[in-house]
């Protein structure tokens, strides 16, 4: 064999690994992330390497972890799908075609998408019904300048890729409630979404800026629900878990808050939590200027492998206590594997146990490294799918 039939062997060979390593079908997941140069999290790796994601929208039921569980409820035979076609709003006369009609008027399984890009005006809440999937996937979708989403009373609901700010505080009125009868709302302060006694809640890949109060509000014995790849941004308020003081209900509230991206210019509360338990894990604080995390009342936090950059004039310390609450009774602030820059600080509770969340088999997930924690974030907030390919 002369030097030319040498290069064709070594040709043949290096031919043939190409077309296994890009060819062999049914790669996991996770290769084939690896193999388009992304660094998925857990929950994105789940779904978004798959080029069907638009035929197969309803895969990522299977892909929620944390205290939210797997979303199967909200799929199965009876699951009515609907396309907004209509930007427009009336809150007591929902036309067919708009968001409304669908997210507060039918009961039973619904998977809402959009036929296009759309910005819409909400004149009062949005109140949404149980087993209801927002899905804003392949399109930019707003909801913005006025009234904004309200889950109330209701379970089994994901909120995924919504651009959701500017929200504003509303007067009471009419508005047609979940399952299509109209009510009596009260005063509502301008949040992007209000939990109000809520459970199994999934709130994946938005992006919420700008409100006139706070840009999530999970009150009122909410539970059972997973803040996941979010892009918290512009805001003095961000995240408030637990109603009050006195609503001692929400000592059994559960919530995970992983893979979210906060900042620039969030000032306060990523989140403040009130009695109940809260798993913070892998999240990118960008944005501290008062503090990140902060209570009253007791909570449990296990702060888990976040990456803290303080700003570099300002507040350093994370964590906030009300009034200076420090290790009182039941007060726990943990802090595990995290990381800091430009100097932040987390003052810690001293003693006793590191809180487990005891996640079931559904729920579990394996924090990773903190190190991974700006590749693993990089994609928060409402997702840019092109036409053609991956979202
Ligand atoms: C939350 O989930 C747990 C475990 O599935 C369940 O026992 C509990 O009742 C749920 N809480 C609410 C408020 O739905
Ligand atoms: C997990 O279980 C342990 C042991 O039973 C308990 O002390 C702890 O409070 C539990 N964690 C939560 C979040 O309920």
């Amino acid at each position: 064999m002369g030097p030319q039939g040498v290069n064709y062997v070594i040709w043949q060979f290096v031919l043939t690994i190409v077309i296994v390593i890009f060819f062999v079908p049914k790669l996991s997941s996770a290769k084939q992330s690896k193999l388009m140069g992304l660094n998925m999290n857990m929950i994105d790796r789940c779904w978004r390497p798959n080029s069907e994601w638009r035929r197969q929208r309803q895969q990522i039921v299977t892909c929620s972890i944390d205290y939210v569980g797997k979303m199967t409820n909200n799929i199965g035979k009876d699951l009515i799908q609907y396309e907004v076609t209509d930007p427009n709003d009336d809150p007591i006369n929902p036309k067919l075609g708009t968001l409304r009609y669908r997210a507060s008027v039918i009961r039973g399984k619904v998977w809402i998408t959009f036929q296009k890009d759309m910005n819409i005006r909400l004149n009062k809440p949005l109140l949404i019904s149980s087993f209801t999937t927002i899905d804003g996937r392949g399109v930019n979708i707003h909801i913005a300048n006025n009234a904004c989403l309200m889950i109330f009373k209701t379970t089994n609901i994901i909120i995924h890729s919504i651009r959701i700010h500017h929200c504003k505080a509303q007067a009471p009125g009419m508005v047609m409630g979940p399952n299509g009868k109209v009510i009596h709302l009260g005063p509502i302060d301008g949040d992007a979404i209000r939990l109000v006694t809520a459970s199994k809640i999934w709130i994946d890949h938005n992006t919420l800026n700008d409100c006139e109060d706070g840009l999530l509000d999970v009150t009122r014995g909410s539970s059972n629900v997973t803040i996941s790849n979010n892009w918290f941004r512009e805001q003095d308020k961000v995240m408030l878990l637990g109603h009050d003081d006195g609503y001692v209900r929400d000592k059994n509230m559960k919530v995970t808050v992983v893979y979210n991206h906060f900042g620039p210019n969030c000032n306060q509360r990523m989140p403040r939590i009130r009695h109940g338990y809260t798993h913070v894990a892998n999240n990118l604080y960008l944005g501290l200027m008062q503090y990140a995390i902060g209570g009253s009342m007791g909570p449990s936090l296990k702060s888990e492998a976040n990456l803290f950059i303080a700003p570099k004039v300002g507040s350093k310390e994370i964590t906030w206590r009300q009034n200076g609450q420090t290790n009182g009774d039941k007060w726990e602030f943990h802090s595990v594997r995290d990381a800091f820059e430009n100097g932040a600080s987390f003052e810690v509770t001293n003693g006793g146990r590191v809180p487990k969340p005891n996640y079931s088999k559904d729920e579990y997930f394996q924090v990773v490294d903190v190190k991974s924690v700006r590749s693993l974030t990089r994609s928060s907030g409402a997702l840019q799918c092109s036409r053609t390919s991956l979202c």
